[in-house]
């Protein structure tokens, strides 16, 4: 088995790798003068079973194409398998047609990964379970849940916590974490989005009065939807409102939004590789799923159980 990085999160490919006791692939991912991807995989990696870490995250393009190149790359080098480990799936949010005339980009997503020679996909948090019915190959769809609860009861474990979903489409997730938290009260965030990057709080399902508030997410991207979800919880009585959110896709000046927000704390995984911004911004911490991650990979190589990761 050998783990391979493109360039996307390096920094996380080099924690699994780490986690696993394994050096990472001795590969570049170069480009050319012309901005082309380029892939020159210095080691033999025939007839092994290849993991690919490379997070679709910004410039989304750019880090997809690398990834079709790598796994290209591999199978023209006869690796045996091949197991894309997609920690955050970029354009996962285009999962049906929201009108006439429009793309199912996730699909279309899938398809490349498919078509470029992965055998298999791992993610984590994919925004909608469905995906993994997007691609015709096995995928596996981790949980960023059980290394959030951990964090939560050793920092809040203490307090009166109420479990929040930001919006009506999360309420899944948000009871699997509530349920991990000892059976906590669930809370849900009613919101319209009258236009893309917009966000609108209507309403609060749910007495947050006096609690402490465990917002939890798959994306945060602009910001909008969060911290308007804080002030909204603040202000029907709310003690306190922390995010966990597992990708923390941040674009232009959402972290700023974030410091100046009613929020107490964001925090987030490592799935996206941490700008400076994030890392500098004293309201945003950052937990690694490295051994997550690596658990997984240890385990499909193993051929063993990944679901019961989450038992
Ligand atoms: C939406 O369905 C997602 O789960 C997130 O709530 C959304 O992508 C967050 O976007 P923003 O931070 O731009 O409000």
């Amino acid at each position: 088995m050998k783990i391979m990085a493109a360039n996307s999160n390096l920094p996380l490919a080099r924690a699994i790798a780490g986690y696993l006791e394994m050096p990472l692939v001795d590969a570049g991912v170069r480009r050319f003068a012309d901005e082309e991807i380029f892939v020159e995989i210095h080691e033999n990696v025939r007839g092994e079973d290849v993991f690919v870490v490379q997070s679709t995250s910004y410039p989304a393009n750019d880090n997809l194409m690398e990834l079709l190149i790598c796994i290209d790359a591999l199978k023209r080098a006869s690796a045996r398998r091949i197991t894309a480990v997609v920690p955050y799936f970029g354009y996962a949010r285009q999962d049906r047609k929201p009108g006439p005339r429009t793309p199912i980009s996730a699909k279309l997503v899938a398809n490349l990964i498919t078509e470029a020679g992965a055998d298999r996909v791992l993610a984590v948090d994919l925004h909608a379970g469905q995906i993994q019915g997007f691609f015709d190959i096995p995928t596996d769809n981790l949980f960023g849940a059980p290394v959030m609860a951990a964090d939560i009861q050793a920092r809040y474990g203490d307090k009166d916590l109420m479990v929040v979903s930001p919006d009506v489409g999360g309420v899944v997730r948000a009871r699997a974490l509530a349920k991990r938290l000892d059976n906590a009260p669930l809370a849900i965030v009613d919101k319209r989005r009258d236009r893309p990057g917009e966000s609108e709080v209507m309403n609060i399902i749910g007495d947050v009065s006096n609690r402490h508030c465990i917002m939890i997410d798959d994306i945060i991207d602009s910001g909008g939807t969060l911290c308007n979800a804080a002030q909204a919880l603040l202000d029907q009585g709310a003690a306190s409102v922390t995010a966990y959110i597992t990708h923390g896709v941040l674009s232009g000046g959402a972290v700023a939004r974030v410091n100046g927000s009613a929020l107490k704390e964001l925090v987030i995984t490592d799935s996206i590789k941490p700008t400076d911004a994030a890392k500098d911004s004293d309201k945003v911490r950052i937990l690694t799923i490295a051994p997550l991650i690596g658990e997984a990979v240890r385990r499909i190589a193993d051929e063993s159980s990944v679901s019961s990761l989450f038992d």
